[in-house]
């Protein structure tokens, strides 16, 4: 039998009972919406690049640096049993079994130049994250300040999207049924050679499909998948940050998720996809493993 790569089996807390799972999406989703309000309220007139990462064009803004650390200070008070993982500070450790994944702004080269698709990602997750695929997100929020948008998503209770005039929906993900006429998201890594790779995988996707968008937010483009806007979305190189809130939001409303064959989704490869074309989507991916 095919092995089941939607998420590592890792072992729940007993404190997650379902109301903690929902109390828990909540406060993701009211952190992240803080977050998103501070980088979009404060963002300086001149916003300039504070340091770089991977490259010389993986960047970070001061409003980066200051939405995770507005996310970590109200995560200390609010849960200081749990520990946090964030993409600018690293890890911090907890006792009580759960992670806080943070992304204070993905899709940090769009909010540098003004495109309005970025977003502040908020995951919880059990295991451990900074292993691949020895974690599962339970409960997580992306939200999107300039769309006026907040995806959220928990275990077992669906993902709903929030727009700015308080009105709530259900999240499902499209009735794509073949990769021909499928609009497929994806992103590049900041290294030249990760993407010159990555440009080889995307030129054979794309007379095999009908479309395909780069929008420049990892979080955002698997909420995409889970609201029907995209059939699917792979990615090789992200992260947890990237991933984990936009994970559980995908796969709550209908997606299914994995990585390279045979694997979890994760560093390698990360898909999410209307289940009928998962397979000729990863098929796609990789060749050689028909
Ligand atoms: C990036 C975005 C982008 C994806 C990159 C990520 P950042 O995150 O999610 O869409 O293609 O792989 O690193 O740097 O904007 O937080
Ligand atoms: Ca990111």
């Amino acid at each position: 039998m095919e092995r089941d790569t939607t998420a590592p089996d890792v072992p729940m807390p007993d404190s997650l009972t379902p109301d903690v799972v929902a109390t828990l999406r909540d406060l993701a989703a009211s952190l992240a919406d803080e977050a998103a309000h501070l980088i979009v309220d404060e963002r300086p007139r001149t916003l300039g690049v504070e340091a770089t990462k991977s490259s010389e064009v993986d960047v970070v803004t001061v409003m980066d640096q200051r939405s995770e650390r507005l996310l970590r200070e109200r995560i200390r008070t609010e849960r200081p049993h749990d520990a946090i993982l964030g993409e600018e500070g690293g890890a911090t450790e907890g006792t009580s079994g759960l992670t806080w994944v943070v992304d204070p702004i993905d899709g940090t080269v769009n909010y540098l130049y003004g495109h309005p698709f970025f977003a502040v990602s908020v995951a919880v997750c059990v295991g451990d994250t900074t292993q691949e695929g020895a974690w599962r997100p339970v409960a997580g929020a992306v939200s999107a300040p300039l769309l006026g948008e907040t995806f959220m998503g928990a275990l077992d209770m669906g993902a709903h999207l929030v727009t700015r005039d308080g009105r709530r929906a259900e999240l499902h993900v499209s009735e794509c049924e073949r990769l021909d006429v499928a609009l497929i998201g994806t992103g590049f890594g900041y290294e030249a050679r990760k993407r010159e790779a990555q440009g080889e995988v995307v030129a054979r996707l794309l007379p095999q499909v009908r479309d395909v968008r780069r929008g420049g937010s990892a979080a955002l483009d698997l909420c995409f998948v889970a609201a029907g806007r995209l059939d699917g979305y792979y990615e090789s190189g992200i992260n947890a940050w990237d991933q984990a809130a936009g994970q559980i939001i995908a796969t709550e409303a209908g997606a299914r998720t994995g990585g390279a064959p045979g694997s979890f989704m994760g560093k390698e490869m990360a898909v999410a996809a209307a289940p009928k074309i998962y397979p000729s989507l990863v098929d796609c991916l990789f060749p050689k493993s028909r």
